[in-house]
């Protein structure tokens, strides 16, 4: 389907709405000419939304519910809770501010959040699980609020951590956030994907394959697939207005993974530990703003 670019309303010769006080089309016309053909372009040829402002404001509200979650998560994470406990949590705070957790019953996760622990790399299912001391646990909450999708996730230490819960930890987080500085208009998605698995391997780590980042915002899993790996100067062209997740997921051994019998938990095949952290990223005229922004 091809859906129509809403037409220009303003004239050639009207004054430009920018206040400039020039014409429109010795002002604004050819930038915003410009990024009509972008935006359809992308449409075409990848099946990419370039978000216009008023969606990215939707996704940054979105964005705003969902580090007030993972705040309260973090403040409730201690040995002894359940991660059932902290599905409830999530769930209530969702139903509390008007929002639907986007994992709820998604391709059939029973849950509404995701909760992954120690070898387990992502999609841990809430349980009677109880959290002991020295674990690692990744909490993934992704709101749907007014419409639009943020989606990311921190990985925490119950209790102390271990040498190795924090080495993974630490490595998983300054992934993301070499992945992140790797953004700005003109880079490639094989720019940031290098980025992410140098770092990574660098440090004796290794990056998992089969899940990767993704555009986000109108739908849950929109295009591009953004790899975690790759070569730098391959890829699809960022341009401003592009909206996607970006979420290494770092092994303390090796990248295999298997799947558990419940089709959703991911499973280090070694059962070493792994880590992930995740925001939504915006892609801007001079290079990024996180829509979910926290500390890396
Ligand atoms: N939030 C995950 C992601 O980052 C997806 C979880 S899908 C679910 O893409 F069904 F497991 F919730
Ligand atoms: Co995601
Ligand atoms: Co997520």
């Amino acid at each position: 389907m091809n859906k129509k670019i809403s037409p220009k309303k303003i004239g050639r010769n009207d004054p430009c709405i920018c206040g400039s006080g020039k014409k429109y089309k010795k002002c604004c016309m050819n930038a915003d000419n410009n990024r009509i053909a972008l935006k359809s372009e992308y449409e075409k040829k990848y099946d990419i939304i370039l978000k216009t402002p008023d969606q990215i404001k939707g996704i940054k509200k979105s964005g705003r519910l969902l580090l007030s979650i993972l705040d309260k998560v973090e403040k409730f994470i201690k040995p002894g809770i359940t991660t059932n406990m902290i599905n409830s949590l999530v769930h209530e705070e969702h139903v509390r501010a008007g929002a639907i957790p986007a994992p709820l019953n998604y391709k059939g996760f029973p849950k509404s959040v995701c909760t992954s622990v120690n070898e387990v790399i992502c999609h841990g299912i809430p349980s009677d699980q109880v959290l002991k001391d020295g674990d690692i646990i990744n909490v993934d909450v992704t709101p749907i609020l007014g419409g639009f999708y943020a989606d990311a996730s921190k990985t925490f230490f119950v209790g102390t951590p271990t040498n190795d819960g924090r080495k993974v930890t630490n490595i998983a987080r300054k992934a993301l956030k070499k992945g992140i500085d790797a953004v700005k208009p003109g880079a490639t998605l094989g720019d940031l994907g290098f980025a992410i698995q140098n770092y990574s391997e660098s440090n004796g780590c290794s990056v998992v394959r089969e899940f990767i980042g993704h555009g986000v915002g109108i739908e849950f899993h929109e295009q591009p697939q953004v790899l975690h790996y790759g070569v730098r100067g391959t890829g699809i062209k960022l341009v401003p207005g592009m909206v996607f997740t970006i979420e290494p997921m770092v092994n303390l051994g090796k990248k295999e993974l298997h799947i558990l019998d419940d089709n959703w938990t991911a499973v280090t095949n070694d059962h070493s530990l792994s880590a992930q952290f995740e925001q939504t990223i915006l892609v801007t005229e001079t290079g990024y703003e996180s829509l979910t922004p926290f500390e890396l």
